[in-house]
């Protein structure tokens, strides 16, 4: 029997080559080995931006082809949208029970994200949302009501999937034995800079290189990318290890290649201009079959819906099963 491996996304934009090469790559390898449930989670979305439910709508198929078009098989995955699964809302009020409200206050995710949403959550989170403080519950119940032994998530999450582990185990104890404590699986690819040289790419940084840009828009965000200060003239020598353009050769471009990168940077021999030109082909290179085969879902937009309701069915049915056994244990099964 496989494993059981669930993830979730929220569907509030397209992915980017930092969720390619921190996470989407490790989804495509393990869709082998596991019994892999994943989450689009629109519900989870709509805790901040309650006020947009056109954007995350949108982003779900947008979300979708976006998977598709990395590889994701869904022969092998099950794709779903959370909010066609009421069991998991169900499930988030009966954990609302097993959780602290400081609790959630101190979760360190949580605290982040608050502090970054000044303009929805007010400067000292004062005006979050109750659903907001709560999504780590409804997380919990994503994760537990399709009895997912394993979690690919990054080192943000992680206070989140702790979170659910308590949660797992304070029920266990009061109704017994029925839920299973999720695991952590460690990403063996590490996060993805941003072209502007900060620790993370992310959308709202806004230095990042989408799945879906087309190459006039790789190629200008490619020229202002930040390479080593010291390098002022085109024969000026350099040190490629603090430059942006190099760090993404190193994803993209060809070993033989890339040593010449290097050399040339180091020699003074290559100037800044020629060498993002060189990475722009190569990443265009490397995004080419993954827009060709997004362009095939983007042609047949029923097709994707087939896919979302097919992964939709089939969990549905592993959460009605589950539930059953949870109600059960509270005594709630009239
Ligand atoms: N919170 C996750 C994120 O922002 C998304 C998510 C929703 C998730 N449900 C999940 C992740 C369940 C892992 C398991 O990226």
């Amino acid at each position: 029997m496989k494993k059981t491996i669930l993830t979730g996304l929220r569907p509030t934009g397209n992915l980017h080559l930092g969720h390619l090469f921190g996470a989407g790559i490790n989804y495509v390898k393990m869709q082998e080995d596991y019994d892999f449930f994943l989450e689009i989670a629109d519900v989870q979305a709509l805790t901040d931006n309650f006020e947009n439910p056109e954007k995350v709508r949108y982003n779900v198929y947008e979300i979708t082809k976006d998977l598709l078009a990395i590889g994701i098989d869904p022969k092998k995955v099950h794709i779903f949208i959370q909010s066609k699964i009421p069991e998991i809302a169900e499930l988030t009020i009966f954990y609302s029970n097993l959780v602290t409200v400081s609790r959630l206050f101190r979760n360190p995710t949580v605290k982040n994200e608050v502090s970054q949403k000044k303009e929805l959550f007010g400067n000292d989170g004062e005006s979050i949302t109750y659903g907001f403080l709560g999504y780590p519950v409804s997380q919990a119940a994503d994760i537990t009501v399709f009895n997912g032994e394993y979690v690919p998530v990054g080192d943000d999450q992680l206070p989140l999937l702790e979170q659910c582990r308590e949660i797992v185990r304070k029920f266990n104890n009061i109704y017994g034995e029925v839920l299973t404590e999720p695991q952590q699986v460690l990403s063996t690819t590490s996060r993805l800079k941003g072209l502007d040289g900060n620790e993370k790419m992310g959308k709202s940084l806004g230095n990042a290189i989408f799945l879906v840009d087309d190459e006039e828009t790789i190629s200008k965000k490619v020229m202002a990318a930040v390479t080593d200060p010291q390098k002022i003239k085109k024969d000026d020598k350099a040190n490629p290890n603090i430059c942006m353009v190099y760090y993404y050769h190193k994803l993209v471009t060809k070993e033989d290649q890339l040593k010449t990168v290097c050399q040339e940077c180091k020699n003074g021999t290559r100037g800044c201009v020629q060498c993002k030109k060189e990475l722009i082909n190569n990443l265009n290179q490397f995004l080419k079959p993954i827009k060709d085969r997004r362009k095939q879902y983007e042609e047949n937009p029923n097709l994707v819906k087939e896919i979302l309701n097919e992964g939709t069915n089939y969990a549905k049915n592993i959460a009605k099963e589950n539930m059953q056994k949870i109600k059960e244990a509270m005594k709630i099964d009239y």
